[in-house]
């Protein structure tokens, strides 16, 4: 089975062919970030009118790149949510009415399961079960995966997600959007010890988590110190960032240790995090949990991680009414 994948969730249109759910025939990512930088956050309303734009040369592009190889699109598959959703509506409507012209299966994927999918298109992917920590801009959660459909909801933010927090202190020092890659430079110069930020741990087995709080620290910080404050910018991007990798580490192998499940794979946008890379290697080694972590290419949003998800319920059988709708919530 060769799947074309669609996700407009978000900000990044992106169309991909996968060939039974390993191999990458082609993955067309196109970001708008540029678009909502000024902005400093995604606007829903101009993230629906870029995917309108971007859609059908986004999923031109990715048919041409597999045809090239000789694959053949036979089934479709689409982030259904959760997302905007005015943007999940365009690259939802269009597969629906692609799968429709061709005669093809076609089902609605949820985006999180998605995320999880891209540490198992990686060269080496966990055996069945393990626990996922999924940490992007919009969500942050972890999950007992038991097989490549049955994700159990073990934690999650109560608030804001782990990215989003990156992304508002960015905002708040003025460093702009996206927030993660930038503040995670600035940490790169900074002591993590100098000023130290608050950790919510929350509940003492609990396995969600809360950010507001530390996003809040890291805003008032910056009010009550406007002399001194910019001089300091890299241990406050240290600082804060150390407290959100040791919340998302030590709760993700608290629930690998709860379940007994020596494996834990990380996705999403904050997968791309050096320094959550590094803590989580560290724990690993020591709690001899082992750690599988996607390609930076595939911690982001793409459709590559859709097609696969999709293959897998395909594959069972699964089909979606071209009648259903997106599910932004
Ligand atoms: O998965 P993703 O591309 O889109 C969503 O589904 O949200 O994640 C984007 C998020 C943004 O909040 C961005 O600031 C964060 O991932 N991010 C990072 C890093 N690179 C991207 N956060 C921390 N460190 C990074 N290196
Ligand atoms: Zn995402």
């Amino acid at each position: 089975m060769i799947v074309l994948g669609i996700e407009s969730s978000c900000d990044e249109t992106a169309a991909a062919v996968v060939a039974e759910g390993r191999e990458i025939l082609s993955s067309v990512v196109a970001s708008q970030v540029a678009d909502h930088a000024p902005y400093g956050g995604v606007v829903p309303e101009l993230a629906s009118r870029r995917h309108v734009e971007a859609i059908g040369p986004v999923v031109t592009q990715a048919l041409a790149e597999a045809e090239e190889k000789g694959a053949a699109v036979t089934a479709v598959a689409a982030t259904q949510g959760p997302g905007l959703k005015g943007a999940l509506l365009v690259g939802f409507s269009f597969a629906k009415a692609w799968a429709y012209a061709g005669n093809l299966p076609f089902v609605g994927v949820n985006h999180l399961e998605g995320h999880v999918h891209s540490v198992l298109l990686s060269d080496n992917p966990p055996p069945f079960p393990f626990i996922a920590l999924v940490a992007s801009g919009g969500h942050t959660a972890i999950y007992k995966v038991a097989s490549p459909f049955s994700m159990e909801l073990l934690g999650r933010t109560l608030d804001d997600a782990a990215g989003e927090a990156f992304d508002k202190v960015s905002k708040a020092m003025g460093l702009g959007y996206p927030g993660g890659k930038v503040i995670s430079d600035f940490a790169a110069k900074g002591d993590p010890r100098k000023i130290p930020f608050p950790r919510s741990w929350l509940a003492p087995d609990s396995l969600d988590f809360s950010f507001s709080g530390i996003k809040t620290a890291a805003s008032r910080y910056i009010q009550d110190h406007p002399e001194t404050w910019a001089a300091d910018a890299p241990h406050i991007a240290a600082g804060f960032q150390e407290a959100v990798v040791e919340v998302l580490a030590k709760k993700s192998f608290a629930a690998a240790a709860k379940h007994s499940i020596p494996r834990l794979a990380i996705a999403g946008g904050v997968a791309a995090n050096t320094r959550l890379r590094q803590a989580c290697a560290k724990l690993g080694r020591e709690q001899g949990v082992e750690v599988f972590i996607p390609p930076i290419s595939l911690c982001g949003d793409n459709a590559a991680m859709i097609a696969a998800a999709g293959f897998h319920r395909l594959a069972q059988g699964e089909r979606t009414p071209l009648t259903a709708d997106v599910f932004p919530n």
